[in-house]
């Protein structure tokens, strides 16, 4: 059985949450200037989650907006359809945006907005520079949902409008909240909507307590999922059903593909059983967040931050491969 910890709030920010119950002291301003300085922004707001952030946003799109066909956030589509924001889909190499495809749909028609999230699936990064050159050409507004990237230093650069979770799990993972970085200003937000939704003093003193340790969480999670995607590859590379999507890309989960539906949901069981966790880390697609194929998706970045160690994930894909040996066996 391999023991792992299911990410939760870490021991200190949980005390940094409490003591600001009583410690009289504003938590929103200081949280608010901590995130500009980490983005490189000069309008930030901390709303109650980043659905919440995303509502706020879709308001203000001029629309049509480009989504990917899959690997995106489906609550951003939800938020736009509130609205009736017209939404197109583009058709993506397993999430990832292909940037002849997206080249050619911005020629041709008269989208607006582009949102994409900074990682396909939470697996693979986005060709962000490529992405951000071509929207400022064709005059698109770029929305980064940053959820899986804060942290990584490069990210400041890119997006006109900058979203990310605080939520649970995350890599600040807070258990609520969220922030959005107005970085150009080029919409204006709604106020009352900023307002309603504005996040609590406690949420607010837990980001500020552990934003600060966003880049080792980002790049040790990155680390080991990728660890963990070369010791599959080395069995995997051969198998022409359990294929791992974009198996160089460094992210922050690993998704491998399945015969069907029904056997990704078998395999995942297979292996949950063999895994002592509090909650799930192992997912199952198709599923539009992540990979619209019959897949298992291994949430590394569910795992907390003592749990990511290389002796774990090794253990971990050989408890993979195992279980891949074993249904091929029952059928
Ligand atoms: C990429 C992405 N964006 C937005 C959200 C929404 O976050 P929240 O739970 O804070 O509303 C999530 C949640 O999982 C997410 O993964």
């Amino acid at each position: 059985m391999l023991e792992l910890k299911f990410k939760e709030i870490p021991q200190d920010t949980r005390e940094a949450m409490i003591k600001s119950l009583s410690d009289n002291q504003d938590h929103y301003l200081p949280t608010v200037e901590a995130i500009k300085e980490m983005f490189d922004c000069e309008e930030t707001h901390i709303l109650n989650s980043a659905n919440s952030c995303l509502i706020a946003i879709a308001e203000k799109l001029p629309e049509p907006i480009i989504v990917a066909d899959q690997g995106g956030w489906n609550g951003f589509i939800k938020s736009c359809e509130l609205f009736g924001k017209e939404i197109q889909k583009i058709e993506t190499n397993d999430g990832i945006i292909n940037m002849e495809i997206l080249k050619s749909r911005l020629k041709k028609n008269r989208a607006k907005s582009l949102y994409i999230t900074s990682l396909a699936g939470y697996t693979a990064p986005q060709p962000l520079k490529e992405i951000q050159e071509i929207c400022n050409k064709y005059g698109v507004l770029l929305i980064v949902d940053i959820s899986a990237s804060v942290g990584n230093p490069e990210i400041k650069k890119y997006g006109d409008i900058q979203v990310a979770s605080t939520g649970s799990p995350k890599i600040v993972n807070i258990e609520n909240g969220g922030f959005i970085n107005n970085k150009t200003r080029k919409i204006e937000l709604n106020k009352h909507l900023i307002k309603s939704l504005k996040a609590d003093n406690i949420t607010c003193a837990g980001i500020r307590n552990e934003i600060k340790k966003a880049p080792l969480i980002e790049s040790k999670t990155m680390e080991m999922n990728t660890y963990l995607k070369e010791k599959l590859c080395e069995t995997l590379s051969h198998d022409n059903i359990h294929k791992i999507i974009h198996p160089t890309s460094k992210g922050l989960n690993t998704i491998i593909t399945a015969e069907s539906k029904k056997k990704a949901k078998t395999l995942a069981n297979h292996i949950r059983q063999e895994i002592n966790i509090e909650k799930n880390i192992i997912t199952t697609g198709p599923n539009y967040n992540r990979i619209k194929k019959a897949s298992i998706v291994i949430e590394t970045k569910n795992l907390d931050i003592t749990s990511l160690k290389k002796e774990n994930m090794k253990k971990l894909s050989e408890l993979i491969l195992e279980s891949i040996e074993k249904l091929d066996n029952e059928s």
